[in-house]
């Protein structure tokens, strides 16, 4: 859990978010055929699911209420955090303790709960749900599809700073030219000099949703990590469909932007885990079974050797 240092408390104006959505009802056309049947949020890197990593994440950041927003076909994702008391019994009864606490701890990380999103009308739609559980109080959105990695998290950061702001905190990668025209863009100023000891904030003036190369206001692309006010849910009422004719999350955030709200982007330099679309969750497996003190040293070998391999003559033929 992150903490604050005395100058950030001297500045906090509202409280700390201690709840968090995973808006995880999408279609997830981008990994088909894999996710016709299994929710691409329980596809695993090594041996847990993705969703495993980000409500792990969610949890080291002090957050112990998380929402599933699921939808059809989706009931197995709230059952991963679910006691198994047969299973536990089996593996207790063998003295398998290793994967009885592995089995026991995933429903240790945080009180689940769950509603359905009818129909994938959108990001904004699916995050309305959240209303009745979160009321009008701040909270983190955490896609389902992303994590930051362990020792270098950017959540904690997002959280205290929203609890300075009262306003929207969004998370920012840079990207090439070549690739704004994926991603949320966002203009930014200087953040205001009572924020100088947050580390790489500034402060975000305009939002485009996908701009052509030549008209993208900066590099800085909107990931799937929010901490919005609970004034978010007035706005996306007022948000009539927009881009793919979805209720965007942008267009209800860019409604505040323009009324006011404060809204903060926070640049994150460290190694993100885009698990969405087959390339990126290959990367990402990759990279965490090198890092396992398990599997890691074998792993490795196996993968120098293969890609040696791949660069040899044979290879290269
Ligand atoms: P994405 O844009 O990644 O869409 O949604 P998707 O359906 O998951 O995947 P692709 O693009 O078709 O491959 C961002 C996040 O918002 C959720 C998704 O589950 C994902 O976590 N979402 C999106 C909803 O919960 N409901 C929606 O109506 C739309």
């Amino acid at each position: 859990m992150s903490e604050h240092t005395p100058k950030a408390q001297a500045n906090v104006r509202g409280p700390r978010a201690t709840k968090a959505v995973i808006p995880a009802a999408g279609l997830a056309t981008r990994f088909l055929p894999a996710t016709k049947a299994v929710p691409k949020e329980l596809l695993p890197v090594v041996d847990r699911p993705v969703l495993q990593y980000i409500v792990e994440e969610a949890s080291r950041s002090g957050i112990n209420d998380v929402l599933l927003i699921t939808g059809r076909g989706k009931t197995s994702m709230v059952d991963h955090f679910d006691r198994q008391p047969y299973l536990e019994a089996r593996l207790e009864a063998k003295g398998d303790m290793e994967r009885l606490a592995a089995v026991r701890g995933t429903s240790e990380l945080a009180e689940i709960y769950t509603c359905r999103q009818g129909e994938p009308l959108g990001l904004g739609h699916a995050v309305s749900y959240a209303e009745s559980h979160v009321g009008d109080a701040p909270f983190a959105v955490l896609l389902g599809d992303e994590f930051t990695a362990e020792d270098d998290p950017l959540l904690p950061q997002m959280l205290d700073l929203q609890a300075r702001t009262g306003g929207i905190v969004l998370a920012f990668i840079e990207v090439p030219d070549d690739e704004v025209n994926r991603y949320g863009i966002a203009s930014v100023e200087s953040a205001e000099p009572d924020l100088a000891d947050v580390d790489n904030v500034v402060r975000v003036t305009g939002l485009v949703e996908k701009p052509a190369r030549d008209q993208a206001p900066s590099n800085l692309a909107v990931v799937g990590r929010y901490v919005l006010p609970g004034t978010i849910f007035e706005a996306i009422k007022r948000t009539k469909p927009g881009s793919g004719g979805e209720i965007q999350l942008t267009d209800a955030m860019a409604l505040l932007l323009t009324e006011g709200t404060p809204v903060h982007g926070i640049v994150y330099r460290g190694v993100r885990y885009d698990t969405g679309m087959p390339l990126g969750y290959l990367q990402a497996v990759v990279q965490l079974a090198s890092q396992r003190t398990d599997l890691g040293p074998a792993f490795k070998e196996w993968l120098k050797a293969f890609v040696a391999e791949l660069d040899g003559p044979a290879g290269a033929a």
